[in-house]
């Protein structure tokens, strides 16, 4: 997606083309603009109602980050992390409760898709958050998404929750040391 302004200006990516962008840092005119656009352009491909990302709900949220990619002078794609408080239901009704990063919104321009830029940013996620695909919990998982994690991290096994949240069964994975 292109804007009226210089994009790497506004967002200062690092050396891979990605910027990452904290709730809790100062906006910038232009940074809100590209946000609302690209939060836009994901709610339209996900067929929602309702925009998940917009500025304003950004960065009044706690603890919320948002990578950016870009590519010359276009925003390709935006994934949006955060810690949420969740209530999980195991296949015998048992309820716990669990805190783990969620993937809240992600995105790469229609145009992009499916050539690499989805994982490029999953994968800086997971690098700068320092959490293992498995204990990632996914708000409401498109069919492309469900695809892409199968094909990247194997991950596509989870019981249904009341509350939208995949959390793959992996999540509860002991790793014997
Ligand atoms: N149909 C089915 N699977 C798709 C797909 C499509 N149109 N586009 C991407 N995928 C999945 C597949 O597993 C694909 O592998 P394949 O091409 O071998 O089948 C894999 O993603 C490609 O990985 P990558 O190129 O790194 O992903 P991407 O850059 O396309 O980004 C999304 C992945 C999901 C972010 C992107 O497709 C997208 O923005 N989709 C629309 C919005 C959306 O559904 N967001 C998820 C919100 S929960």
């Amino acid at each position: 997606m292109e804007f009226p302004f210089d994009v790497c200006r506004a967002l200062r990516p690092g050396n891979d083309g990605i910027a990452i962008i904290r709730s809790k840092d100062c906006n910038t005119r232009e940074v809100c603009e590209i946000i609302d656009a690209m939060g836009n352009a994901s709610a339209k491909a996900q067929g929602l109602r309702a925009v998940i990302t917009t500025a304003v709900r950004f960065f009044s949220s706690a603890d919320t980050a948002l990578y950016i990619k870009i590519e010359g002078k276009r925003v390709v794609g935006i994934l949006k992390t955060g810690y949420r408080k969740l209530f999980y239901s195991d296949e015998m009704g048992r309820i716990s409760e669990i805190t783990p990063l969620c993937l809240l919104d992600f995105y790469v321009h229609e145009t992009l898709q499916r050539s690499g830029h989805g994982k490029e940013l999953y994968t800086k996620m997971l690098q700068v958050s320092g959490v293992q695909p498995n204990k990632i919990a996914i708000d409401r998982p498109s069919p492309k998404l469900i695809s892409f994690m199968r094909k990247h991290y194997g991950l596509c096994d989870y019981i249904p929750q009341n509350n939208n949240f995949v959390i793959f069964r992996e999540y509860f994975r002991v790793i014997s040391i």
